[in-house]
């Protein structure tokens, strides 16, 4: 098996994150839709979640959609989430509305 931690998604169970993909794409590998899909690439910011214990890194992300102070709150974008530990989440966050209405390609389970 591969190296990787469990992600303990509040309201949605848990699935197995590889240490390599995000959390999101393990989310989506695993059929978890507690999280909205968009660009998958931290820059639409519908797939904000809180990360409410573990370690981890973030991958690139746009700033207009995740802001340092909420970032040093524990906010994250799933896309661009990365486990250094298990992580427990949870989907409360709404995204910003102006992240919905500028994508096309925004898909809800
Ligand atoms: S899906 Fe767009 S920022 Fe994560």
């Amino acid at each position: 098996m591969a190296e990787g931690f469990l992600i303990h998604i509040d309201g949605d169970g848990s699935c197995f994150c590889r240490s390599d993909e995000s959390v999101l794409a393990a989310m989506m590998r695993t059929g978890r839709g507690a999280v909205p899909v968009g660009c998958r690439g931290g820059g639409c910011g519908v797939c904000r979640v809180r990360v409410v214990a573990g370690r981890f890194r973030l991958g690139k992300i746009s700033r207009s959609h995740l802001s340092a102070a909420e970032q040093a709150d524990g906010v994250a974008l799933a896309c661009r989430l990365y486990p250094q530990s298990d992580l427990a989440i949870t989907c409360a966050e709404v995204p910003p509305r102006s992240a919905n209405k500028s994508e096309g390609a925004i898909s809800w389970p």
